[in-house]
């Protein structure tokens, strides 16, 4: 990178928890920190801490086996206050290619104000109409959308001072995670349902992940599915692992990662 680019900013975000956001910032992450990228990661939920505690796990791991693991840099925040976020946010993005940065699941004025700082935003759902609801009402069986929600709102005032501040537009990319096999039903209705909010809010829906057990077992060890080349490191490699996978990999294609990595 020349010193006259700045980082590309990824924001998970969503008001609501337990949607794959820090699983997901986790594995942009690690698959951009694979191919040699330089990133940062600015973790705003407090909380719950997953991306900050996923690195950890993630060093401790190399230290132990000896494997070189290549790792995000934390940039961490001692406190909620939005004038430390700036300065923190800022010099991640003046020392890093990429920097992903993860939100909690409630509408805190420090995850508004991580907001402005993207260049992508991207939303996981769980692929269920309450998760839905976040982003905007929908007529019961005609998936009418009635009006757009708070978050909608959130993302709409965030692209609102981009323009002010003639920046680049806001590129929104929404997800379904934890996808069964099972509820075709659902599943398509669900489909409907965002298709007509992406057409009304102005997103890009894109392919989601699967509900797959292996997301949660490898949090631990800090190793996700995109180390299983890495030499020194064991992942069984099963036909679900390999399947995952692919669903990574489409998922960064979608958002344009493909790019950002070679733009890095
Ligand atoms: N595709 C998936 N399959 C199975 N479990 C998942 C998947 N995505 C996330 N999880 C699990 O769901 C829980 C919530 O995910 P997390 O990334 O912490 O969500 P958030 O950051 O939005 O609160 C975690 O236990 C995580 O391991
Ligand atoms: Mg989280």
């Amino acid at each position: 990178m020349t010193d006259d680019k700045t980082a590309h900013v990824v924001v998970v975000g969503n008001e609501k928890g337990g949607t794959g956001k820090s699983t997901i910032a986790m594995h942009m992450a690690v698959a951009f920190a694979n191919a040699g990228g330089r990133v940062g990661v600015v973790d705003l939920d407090p909380r719950q801490r997953s991306v900050s505690r996923f690195v950890e796990n993630r060093l401790e791991t190399a230290r132990k086996t000896g494997v070189a693991l290549a790792a995000p840099t934390v940039y961490p925040m001692s406190g909620q206050s939005i004038e430390e976020l700036a300065a923190v946010a800022m010099a991640a993005i003046r020392e890093q290619d990429l920097v992903i940065i993860d939100t909690p699941g409630s509408a805190t004025d420090l995850s508004k104000a991580g907001h402005v700082f993207a260049d992508t935003l991207i939303t996981p759902l769980n692929d269920s109409f309450i998760d839905l609801d976040v982003l905007g009402r929908v007529e019961p069986e005609t998936y009418k959308v009635l009006r757009p929600s708070h978050y909608a709102e959130l993302v709409w005032e965030t692209r609102k001072e981009r323009a002010m501040a003639n920046r680049a537009p806001l590129r929104w990319f929404v997800l379904r995670n934890r996808l069964s096999h099972l509820d075709a039903r659902n599943k398509r209705a669900m489909e409907e349902a965002i298709a007509a909010l992406a057409a009304r809010i102005g997103f890009t829906p894109v392919a989601g992940l699967g509900e797959r057990v292996i997301y949660r077992e490898l949090f631990l060890s800090g190793l996700t599915l995109l180390d299983v080349r890495t030499p020194g490191v064991a992942i069984d490699l099963s036909v679900s692992h390999i399947a995952a996978r692919q669903e990574l990999r489409a998922l960064f294609n979608a958002v344009g990662f493909t790019d950002i990595i070679a733009a890095a």
